[in-house]
């Protein structure tokens, strides 16, 4: 695992390490971002000494979701094996404790002359950030332990959520793993401008709602949880 200070984004610093060549399950860390970046375009909080940045290179060809939904799974099974805590994953990637926001995923997919490689982002706030959240993110953002932040204990949980993932990846099968611990199924969401309630996790981990229309599935974008 490749460790920085700081850089402006783990995935795009994995990026340039994969497009020169860096072999399949390279890793990269670091104590903060400049520029972190979350799903959506939206940047993603990465200040220095309470946050896990890590992104992992992937170079066999597999879809996004089913990469991103196994980090969802591997970060669940490390957080509370870690600490007293009871996650649970909000569609499609967010992990949550007690109704905050605690990590994110970004996955990457690069299609180059050679081949295909992904990059799995996670960003976990693992204890409080000194300056707290910016007031964007507060009621949204929380983090996992209010123990003193830990700098040896990041990168540890960094190295068990690395091994986490490759386990539950390599396992080939998470679908019912990720169908207890997503919290939202019986939820009413809104998607765009629809809203319902969700029946369940269809099989290639799409989102089965039903809506005055009839039963959709969703299978990108981020949900709403608060429809009336
Ligand atoms: C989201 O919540 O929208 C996804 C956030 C993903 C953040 C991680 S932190 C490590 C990696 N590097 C980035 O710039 N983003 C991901």
């Amino acid at each position: 695992m490749i460790r920085l200070n700081s850089t402006d984004s783990t995935n795009s610093y994995l990026k340039k390490l994969a497009e020169n060549g860096a072999p399949d399950r390279t890793a990269v860390i670091a104590d903060m971002q400049t520029k972190g970046r979350g799903r959506m375009s939206r940047p993603f909080f990465s200040p220095s000494g309470s946050g896990l940045y890590m992104s992992i290179l992937l170079r066999s060809p597999v879809p996004e979701t089913n990469v991103t939904t196994a980090a969802a799974v591997a970060v669940c099974r490390v957080l509370e094996s870690n600490f007293s805590v009871k996650t649970g994953i909000k569609w499609v990637n967010d992990v949550f404790i007690g109704g905050k926001k605690v990590c994110g995923i970004l996955t990457e997919g690069v299609t180059t002359a050679d081949g295909f490689y992904a990059v799995v982002g996670i960003g976990i706030n693992v204890f409080e950030p000194s300056e707290g959240f910016p007031e964007e993110l507060s009621g949204i953002a929380g983090y996992v332990s209010a123990q003193k932040p830990d700098t040896d204990k990041i990168h540890a949980l960094a190295q068990e959520v690395y091994d986490a993932f490759f386990d539950v990846y390599s396992s080939g099968s998470w679908l019912e793993e990720y169908r207890k611990r997503c919290f939202v199924t019986g939820k009413k969401i809104t998607w765009k401008s629809l809203g319902g309630t969700v029946v369940g996790i269809d099989d290639d981990y799409s989102l089965i709602v039903s809506t005055d229309e009839g039963l959709i599935k969703i299978s990108s974008g981020e949900i709403g949880l608060h429809y009336d």
